[in-house]
């Protein structure tokens, strides 16, 4: 990203949702003075505000937000002004009751909640566009403002809407995506179950029903609410963007997202933005926030973006709400950092006294300004502070992870062969064999470009259309090395198997396709052997038709006994693996040793739980650092990146910063001379990050000269 895109050029941006208008005036004053304590540079306003703005229909009181504005403004910390159409007033529902949102059981949305509006009601397009122009109008040139913040969240808490307005506008997104009722049937596949239409209002939506959906209208279902919910972003944006020049953005949720296909959301942002929660029952969920970050970065398309909202300590809403333990807070922003982004953000500001989220952690926490929280926020600002020669540094990857939001969808529907099966699970164990090896990753839609990646990794592509598979095809066939996950292109687009059989797009590329699947009964398990390894798999295994790929793994036990479990088949000058069943952690350690190898890849052996991150920073101002698409795939690959820092320098200019996050209780060390930003110290050889640290290094001065080898 250029730093003109950039809402505070050469700084990481750093604070919270900022509302107060759930406080008393003479409280501005203190948070704006803890604000500035703590290091905070930017603030989101207004995100939940709409009843204060807009009093009664078409009267308006800006007056505090004036106030507001200006007071942050004249102690230097910059805006991101949101627009309220998340939470619309009392008002609005009461003079529009069939604005509500209406779920699968025909139940409207109440009030005294927020979200509860139907993304299709024209009364509520009209009512967000008028408020959006409005908040434009007044503030586009107030110097505070540096971006705009549309709606929160889209997809949640209400995506899908079941009323007459939503219903409505499905048949028509259903027209204008088939044309005629005999390619919507031949969609949807229609003969089955005696569902065929033969006239468009006799279209419904997949509301409840006495057993499963047509999966097909299912997944046109979410197509379509996630097509609404976008549309109504592009009114706000371009209502915003009639009066302002700012950058804007919505908060996305990466991989905690359902009704949202970030691909196509990135296309529409100036910016990504991006929340993100720990799921406290994992113990390991520090992998799972790496994940959304790096998934968070690819649909930026490499750019820096924005975490608008983690938490400081506990959030409210989960079972047990786990709090964040002393440097918890830290590791978690900096591994955020490390995968690309440029504002380290939080939900919110100050706790709230009332209301749904008062047991929700906060920048500045009910305990005050002398809490543990509070020192840790502030701690953390004053050395994001000293990072802002990192922003708009770009990462790099060999490795590609495919997602795809409509494989997604389509493996969430029902009567599968097991339930035990799941795309999130999968994503993650395979991402997570990834990061303990220390290895950056891209995500990629499997159609996107892959030529600049060694290997790419598909753990969840049960929905694969034949366009994708011919991609995927074709970079095997170019010399890349492709390691696919059990369930594989089950299904093209409409749900629909694939003529031929399950996998056969990928049959060129894999030489294997499916016969049956075999999934297994919950808690059964059974052996593979592999390359002298035993691995102890479960859930799922399959009858595999061989078609030119050799055995690398055979089933011992289970409902696929003594036939072929694990294949490798070279395709052109690539290599394609198939894993056919749901092998854990451990299981896949093996697997991925030998794809490396293939690919050329060496993990980069840090101690366990010594999470290593790099960013580049092009020493030409406003330049974009290499992107791994534009990088030829080299011969032979080093430690995790290749080529070595110095050659890069040489080769492009750029500064490189290591960002190591030590989430071991005991110290680790790691060999990276440079300069301790933290500190200021020069690290002469090896750093040493004591338990639950972390550090950013530059690793040598900036270049300006080239230098000698
Ligand atoms: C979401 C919302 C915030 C807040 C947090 C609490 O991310 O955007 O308004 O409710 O959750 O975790």
């Amino acid at each position: 990203m250029s730093s003109e895109v950039w809402p505070l050029p050469g700084a990481i941006a750093y604070g919270g949702d900022y509302n107060p208008e759930q406080w008393p005036r003479h409280v501005w004053d203190e948070d704006v003075t803890l604000m500035r304590e703590a290091g905070v540079n930017l603030v989101s306003v207004g995100i939940f505000s709409w009843a204060k703005l807009e009093i009664e229909e078409g009267v308006y009181d800006f007056t505090w937000l004036d106030e507001l504005l200006d007071l942050l403004h004249g102690h230097g910390i910059a805006v991101d002004l949101a627009t309220p159409s998340v939470s619309p007033p009392a008002w609005f529902f009461a003079a529009y009751p069939q604005a509500r949102a209406i779920d699968a059981d025909g139940v409207v949305m109440g009030f005294g909640s927020r979200g509860m509006a139907s993304h299709a009601s024209p009364e509520y397009r009209s009512a967000i566009v008028q408020m959006a122009d409005q908040l434009a109008e007044r503030y586009a040139s107030h110097p505070g403002v540096v971006m705009w913040h549309v709606h929160n969240e889209y997809g949640v808490p209400v995506g899908e809407d079941f009323s007459e307005a939503s219903v409505a506008a499905w048949r028509n997104w259903l027209q204008h995506r088939y044309q005629s009722l005999e390619n919507l049937n031949a969609a949807w596949g229609t003969a089955f179950w005696g569902q065929y239409y033969r006239q468009w209002d006799h279209v419904v939506a997949p509301a409840r029903t006495p057993t499963v959906v047509n999966p097909a209208m299912k997944l046109d279902w979410a197509r379509f609410t996630d097509d609404q919910l976008r549309e109504c972003y592009r009114l706000e944006r371009d209502a915003i963007r009639a009066h302002a020049t700012q950058p804007i953005t919505t908060n996305f949720m990466a991989h905690q997202s359902w009704n949202t296909d970030l691909w196509k959301w990135a296309q529409e942002v100036d910016i990504v933005s991006d929340d993100h929660y720990l799921w406290s029952p994992d113990p390991d969920a520090h992998v799972a926030l790496a994940l959304s970050a790096d998934l968070t970065r690819s649909v930026a398309g490499g750019r820096p973006w924005i975490l608008m909202e983690h938490s400081t300590s506990a959030v409210n809403w989960q079972g047990q709400n786990i709090a964040k333990r002393p440097g918890e807070m830290q590791r978690n922003a900096l591994t955020h950092l490390g995968r690309g982004a440029d504002a380290i953000m939080f939900f919110q500001w100050r706790a709230s006294r009332s209301g749904a989220e008062k047991f929700h952690s906060a920048m500045l926490p009910h305990a005050g300004p002398s809490s543990r929280v509070f020192r840790e926020v502030t701690e953390l600002g004053h050395r994001l502070g000293r990072l802002g020669e990192l922003q708009g540094g770009r990462t790099r990857a060999e490795v590609a992870v495919l997602y795809d939001w409509e494989s997604l969808w389509a493996q969430d529907l029902e009567w599968r062969p097991s339930d035990d099966l799941a795309f999130r699970e999968r994503m993650r164990t395979y991402y997570e064999r990834l990061w303990r090896d220390g290895i950056a990753v891209d995500f990629a839609h499997p159609s996107a470009d892959l030529s600049g990646y060694r290997l790419v990794v598909a753990p969840a592509s049960y929905l694969l259309t034949a366009a994708a598979a011919e991609n995927l095809t074709r970079y095997v066939a170019d010399g890349g090395t492709l390691l696919v996950s059990c369930f594989a292109a089950a299904v093209d687009e409409n749900d629909a198997v694939h003529p031929g059989g399950f996998g056969v797009p990928l049959q060129t590329a894999l030489g294997v396709s499916v016969q049956e699947y075999l999934p297994m009964r919950t808690g059964e398990t059974c052996q593979v052997d592999f390359n002298g390894h035993t691995l102890t798999t479960d859930v799922w295994t399959e009858d595999l038709t061989l078609a030119g790929a050799e055995v690398l793994g055979h089933y011992r036990g289970g409902p696929a006994d003594c036939a072929p479990a694990i294949t490798r088949h070279r395709h052109g000058s690539g290599t394609g693996w198939y894993v056919s069943t749901r092998l854990d952690l451990a299981g896949l350690t093996p697997v991925f040793q030998a794809a490396y190898a293939d690919a050329g890849l060496t993990p980069a052996g840090h101690p366990e739980g010594l999470e290593v991150m790099r960013r580049y920073v092009r020493d030409e101002p406003d330049t974009p650092a290499v992107a791994p698409t534009e990088r030829p795939r080299a011969e032979h690959a080093s430690t995790e990146h290749a080529p070595t820092a110095d050659a890069d320098r040489e080769a492009t200019g750029t500064t490189e910063y290591v960002i190591a996050v030590n989430h071991r209780p005991d110290a680790a060390t790691l060999k990276v001379p440079g300069t301790d930003l933290f500190t200021g110290e020069l690290i002469d050889g090896e750093l040493t990050l004591p338990g639950g640290s972390t550090a950013v290094v530059r690793t040598q001065e900036p270049i300006t000269h080239p230098q000698p080898r």
